[in-house]
């Protein structure tokens, strides 16, 4: 069992050569604004509309990109494993797109595709366009039976959502962008999820790609996930807080080094994994 469980966690750098700028490198910025200020309970309440704007833009820009070898790489390492579990920051839903399955997958930080009320339970969850034409669907959630129902809006309905900051049609409360801000509390389920697969034992191979693993969650994880002695490969052309326990350091770009190590893992180790 020990033998068979991976767990790959990602952030922004493994869209980044898909054209969705990182957080924190240069292309992050908005207007001259600093995603770590527009992305908050506090920007939301002092401008809603401004900040709406800034996650139209980047739907905008993720319907519109395609996923990149990376996130190909990973899809493929999860159908060839028997334990797998990715568990993405990234908001987009580029490691869906490439295959991943959401029974192998977790966004930690949320689903930028889903707009939810501030005051009641109500949500739901525009499809990804992934460059089609087509508008997309709006569908609408309901978090206890996690079940899902299209609605279709009237033209006239969607158009002011795009200029205006979306209401709930429950309770008319406004609506927000389905994503854990700064200072908020991570998802329970998802948590759980990863709690959960942690807590069923160590794994023998954890990728980290594309993050700078700025938040103490990410670190903790790889570390308990490896326990003694699991394999820990850090893809990330720069340093950070969890270089120095990785047993294989790439400083390469994710969409060129993961094909390489999926392909390495699942061929040489094709009996193991
Ligand atoms: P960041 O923008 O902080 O960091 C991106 C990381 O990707 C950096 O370490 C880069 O060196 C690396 N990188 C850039 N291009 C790369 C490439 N082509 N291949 C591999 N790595 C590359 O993004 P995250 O670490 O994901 O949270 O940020 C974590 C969280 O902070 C986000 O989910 C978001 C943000 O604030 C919330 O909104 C709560």
């Amino acid at each position: 069992m020990h033998d068979r469980r991976v767990l790959v966690l990602t952030g922004a750098g493994v869209s980044a050569e898909s054209g969705i700028p990182t957080f924190r490198g240069k292309d992050g910025y908005w207007r001259n604004l600093d995603p770590a200020k527009l992305a908050t309970p506090e920007a939301f309440a002092r401008d809603p509309k401004l900040v709406w704007e800034w996650y139209r833009e980047r739907r905008q820009r993720i319907r519109n990109a395609q996923p990149n070898p990376a996130h190909k790489a990973i899809a493929k390492l999860a159908q060839h494993t028997q334990e797998f579990l990715l568990v993405t920051q990234n908001v987009d839903d580029l490691h869906a797109r490439a295959g991943a399955s959401k029974e192998k997958m977790v966004q930690i930080h949320g689903d930028i595709f889903v707009t939810r009320c501030l005051r009641c339970h109500f949500q739901f969850r525009d499809t990804g366009r992934g460059g089609s034409p087509e508008p997309p669907v709006p569908r609408v959630i309901y978090p206890h039976s996690g079940r899902l129902r299209s609605i279709a809006p009237t033209s006239v309905q969607h158009e002011q959502e795009q200029k205006d900051i979306p209401k709930c049609s429950k309770c008319s409360a406004l609506m927000r962008p389905g994503v854990v801000w700064f200072g908020e509390q991570l998802p329970w389920g998802e948590l759980r999820r990863v709690e959960n697969y942690l807590e069923d034992g160590p794994c023998d191979f954890v990728i980290v790609a594309g993050t700078t693993a700025t938040f103490g969650y990410i670190v903790d994880w790889a570390l308990r996930a490896i326990a003694s002695d699991g394999e820990l490969v850090e893809v990330n052309p720069e340093e950070t807080p969890l270089s120095q326990f990785a047993t294989q350091r790439v400083r390469e770009g994710a969409a060129l080094a993961l094909p390489r190590i999926v392909d390495e893992l699942v061929i040489s180790r094709s009996s193991k994994l």
